[in-house]
């Protein structure tokens, strides 16, 4: 297991729910750990995918009985991870010992959510999910070899508009990035009324000078509000840290207002701004992101991100940073 309780006693999202069905079994990775991905009647189960008999991974297994089968010499596991059943001695009670190793899962959003220690809080809360005034739709999911701290940092980053997303979220004649205040708690970093010029806010093709608020809500997870008045689209960037330099990112999507695009050309929107950034941020070496302040050079317009590696270096995050 990795040295980083930060992101252990966190709570990270390995699916979606309704991609899961009864009797599916899968191979995933999160935090360096492989882990298998299960569900019978019970629900979705997520353990380290290690039969305790010998070693053998149980992700090729199958389900059967509501128990997953070891696919090395059958061993039967129930939803608590008990083995039920040795097939070499049909008769013989397994011992206690033969259990597997579990971890807690928890359904939210649509999302399948795993923590692979004790949960210190609840997952990150997305207050537009159950806003009658907003409509929220999933994005990707993303995956990026970049570190997970790597990605947050391009999401709250908006001096890059102009040269990433030109057209889209940025004007390269509208590069100047006006000064905002950043606030810095035990809890979170937010930075408020960044101004913005952009071309498409949000793939109706409109321009508009818009107002973002951003909030850091744990070390993998971020959140803006973007205003135009009274219209105002918010995004949340779930980020799952799978290896130190390889992660996968979730977004939802919420407006309170019709973009008059459809559903799916507001995702195919998402889409193309994400593949904007992927290759800049597989680009970023070193890999982790480095949180001594001296390591790569600041400038005003950059406080957000300032405020975050102190925060993390705070909270005493490891993965992922250097
Ligand atoms: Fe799983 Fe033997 S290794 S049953
Ligand atoms: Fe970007």
């Amino acid at each position: 297991m990795i040295d980083d309780p930060v992101l252990l006693n966190d709570w990270h999202v390995v699916g979606r729910v309704s991609e899961i069905a009864i009797g599916q079994v899968q191979s995933i990775r999160l935090l360096d750990e492989d882990l298998v991905l299960w569900r019978n009647q019970d629900g979705i189960q997520v353990w380290k995918d290690l039969c305790i008999h010998r070693g053998a991974k149980l992700s090729p297994g199958k389900v059967k009985e509501n128990c997953l089968v070891c696919p090395y010499h059958g061993w039967s596991y129930d939803s608590a991870g008990l083995c039920r059943f040795m097939p070499a001695h049909p008769e013989q009670r397994p011992p206690p010992r033969a259990r597997t190793i579990t971890y807690q899962v928890k359904e939210q959003y649509g999302l399948v959510w795993v923590c692979l220690g004790e949960p210190v809080k609840d997952v990150p809360f997305y207050r537009e999910w159950d806003d009658p005034a907003f409509k929220t739709v999933p994005a990707g999911p993303y995956r990026m070899r970049a570190s997970g701290p790597r990605i947050i940092e391009n999401f709250l980053d908006v001096a890059h508009f102009p040269f990433v997303h030109a057209g889209y979220l940025g004007d390269p004649a509208h590069t100047e990035i006006e000064d905002y205040e950043v606030e810095t708690g035990p809890e979170s970093v937010v930075a408020r009324d960044i101004g913005v010029w952009q071309p498409d806010p949000d793939g109706s093709g409109k321009p508009a000078r818009v107002s973002y608020t951003y909030e850091v809500l744990r070390p993998l997870t971020a959140r803006f509000s973007k205003f135009q008045g009274s219209q105002v689209l918010s995004m949340i960037d779930i980020v799952t840290p799978i290896t130190e330099t390889e992660s996968v990112a979730w977004p939802m999507l919420s407006t309170n207002y019709d973009t008059g695009a459809s559903e799916e050309a507001f995702i195919n929107f998402q889409d193309v701004i994400t593949a904007q950034d992927i290759p800049v941020v597989e680009s970023q070496r070193p890999e982790l992101l480095p949180l001594d302040l001296q390591a790569e050079l600041h400038l005003r317009s950059d406080r957000t991100a300032i405020a975050y590696r102190q925060w993390l270096r705070k909270i005493g995050l490891r993965f992922g940073t250097a």
